[in-house]
């Protein structure tokens, strides 16, 4: 017998970037509930220490478990990297971004020279790197913390001199290394990815860590009922910005619910 799991999906951010990571699950799962938290009221992440990313992951996380979620992703990579070696929380199922991002490089790349960008939080706890060097220990793996992505891909400045200047002077240090394979490590990356592959060339493979997660994902899901699913978009924090984008993000046919929460 097919068993039916109709509870909701749980999936949390700091803020909108994870909604890349929504948008494609919701996507190839239709049928699918979710939730989704982003954390606006205290974005970024990124420049918080691995202490306070914890402990706002855990707040999200028990918050999520009052909802009856079967299982929880955390589609922050820097929220990711403080839970990277847990598979559980408090007993429910958990996945990271870090863990299906670089193994979907390492099958990847050729040359074995690939490139990490994430938030300064990401980098700094070479999550990415040891994960990569796991698979590997003779892979070159080269870091940068590129944060002004955030407030770039926040702001919606996606094209024109100014996310190329910025983008020029994070990425030419791992152009000059050759890498031919680039982790996209943060959720607000993949909506800066025209800029990105523009000034890494066309030879470079971009890896978005969420995309590959909500790929693999169906494994562990059985089957739900055919209906069609729901979205709940909790927040923090709500700005006018923060709808906007959101809108943008899953696109204007996508139909879900906007709440303030406190958590
Ligand atoms: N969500 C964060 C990440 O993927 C980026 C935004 C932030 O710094 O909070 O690392």
């Amino acid at each position: 017998m097919i068993s039916i799991d109709n509870r909701p999906i749980g999936i949390f951010d700091s803020g909108l970037g994870g909604l890349t990571v929504l948008k494609t699950l919701s996507e190839i799962y239709p049928d699918e509930h979710f939730i989704y938290i982003g954390d606006i009221a205290r974005l970024p992440y990124g420049n918080k220490s691995p202490e306070t990313v914890r402990k706002y992951g855990e707040q999200i996380l028990n918050y999520l478990i009052k909802f009856n979620v079967k299982l929880a992703i955390i589609a922050c990579n820097t929220a990711s990297s403080v839970f990277i070696d847990e598979t559980t929380f408090n007993g429910l199922p958990l996945f990271n971004v870090i863990t299906p991002g670089a193994q979907a490089a390492f099958e990847t790349s050729k040359t074995k020279r690939i490139g990490v960008i994430g938030t300064r939080t990401t980098i700094q706890g070479h999550s990415y790197k040891n994960t990569l060097l796991k698979l590997s220990p003779d892979l070159f793996v080269i870091e940068k913390a590129c944060p002004l992505f955030v407030p770039l891909a926040e702001e919606g400045w996606l094209h024109g001199d100014v996310p190329e200047m910025v983008a020029e002077s994070y990425l030419k240090g791992l152009r000059n290394e050759s890498v031919d394979t680039l982790i996209l490590g943060c959720t607000h990356y993949p909506i800066l990815d025209q800029v990105i592959a523009q000034v890494m060339g066309p030879d470079v493979n971009l890896i978005e860590s969420g995309k590959v997660l909500a790929r693999i994902l169906k494994s562990h899901l059985s089957d739900s009922s055919k209906q069609q699913g729901t979205i709940k978009i909790l927040a923090t924090d709500m700005t006018q910005q923060f709808q906007m984008m959101a809108e943008l993000i899953l696109g204007k046919d996508k139909i879900f619910n906007l709440e303030l929460i406190n958590l």
